[in-house]
């Protein structure tokens, strides 16, 4: 995984799509906070951060944590040429976080809660968020993935895909941190692409799922996946369909 990761840093905004209203939805579950100190963890190429950095004024700050070198040299240069400097990047695991303890007034994880070895980094995020601090996770649960036009339409993306949660296992793996789910919220989206675009994303490996495949087996179940959505959408300049994802609120 991690060289899928690095192989794709480069490239990682044009491939992958950014979901605005989770981070429209903190900024007001924080709105109250005077002065906020904010960890990404898994930030990837920081595409999130960037968005926080947008939304929120100068007395924001952000710690990005991730393992992967390449991401974070990415994350560096879209955010350096932006003239951002309330920023610093942290290389380093979710399981054992690079952040001293009491520090945070809230974490968030976009999209990389399936790679990170669950108990750990709630255990990681407890240690470091303030006593009022928030955790916000947000990702797509195995169900929501499964309803996806890749789980619907790419052979084996489901069951290759065996690293997501359920919504019990997430609770279930809270609830032994001794950590409470504040609020959660799932969102929708309508999405529309072309089945050009869709084929562009799946060769370059948008999702890491595809990564899990080996090559004759990909280049194969492409060729299906094709063949399904012509079956299936009269307009393969216009595919449309809904997405879901989640995002939980944990107060410490
Ligand atoms: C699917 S990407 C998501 C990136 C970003 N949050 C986004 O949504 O654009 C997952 C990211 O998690 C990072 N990652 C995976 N396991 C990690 C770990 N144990 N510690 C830190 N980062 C990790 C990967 O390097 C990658 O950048």
């Amino acid at each position: 995984m991690h060289n899928h990761f690095s192989t794709i840093a480069s490239k990682y905004q044009s491939v992958r799509t950014l979901d605005i209203k989770p981070v429209l939805y903190i900024k007001d579950k924080l709105k109250k906070k005077p002065k906020i100190s904010m960890a990404d963890v898994g930030c990837g190429d920081g595409r999130y951060a960037l968005e926080f950095l947008r939304y929120f004024d100068d007395s924001f700050y952000i710690h990005c944590v991730d393992y992967n070198e390449n991401m974070l040299l990415s994350l560096e240069d879209h955010l350096a040429a932006q003239n951002i400097t309330n920023f610093c990047v942290r290389q380093g695991d979710a399981n054992r976080l690079p952040l001293d303890n009491d520090l945070m007034d809230c974490i968030v994880t976009f999209n990389a809660i399936h790679h990170f070895d669950v108990p750990k980094f709630l255990s990681e995020s407890m240690r470091t968020l303030k006593d009022d601090g928030h955790l916000f996770i947000y990702t797509r649960l195995r169900n929501q993935n499964s309803r996806s036009i890749w789980g619907e339409h790419f052979p084996f993306f489901v069951d290759m895909e065996n690293r997501l949660y359920e919504l019990d296992e997430l609770e279930q793996h809270i609830k032994n941190a001794d950590m409470n789910i504040h609020s959660s919220r799932v969102f929708g989206y309508s999405r529309v692409s072309s089945l050009d675009r869709l084929v562009h994303q799946a060769k370059n490996n948008h999702y890491s799922t595809f990564a899990l495949y080996d090559k004759e087996t990909f280049d194969e179940s492409l060729e299906i996946f094709q063949q399904n959505i012509t079956n299936n959408f009269d307009d393969l300049a216009q595919i449309n369909w809904h997405d879901e994802n989640i995002l939980l609120e944990i107060k410490k």
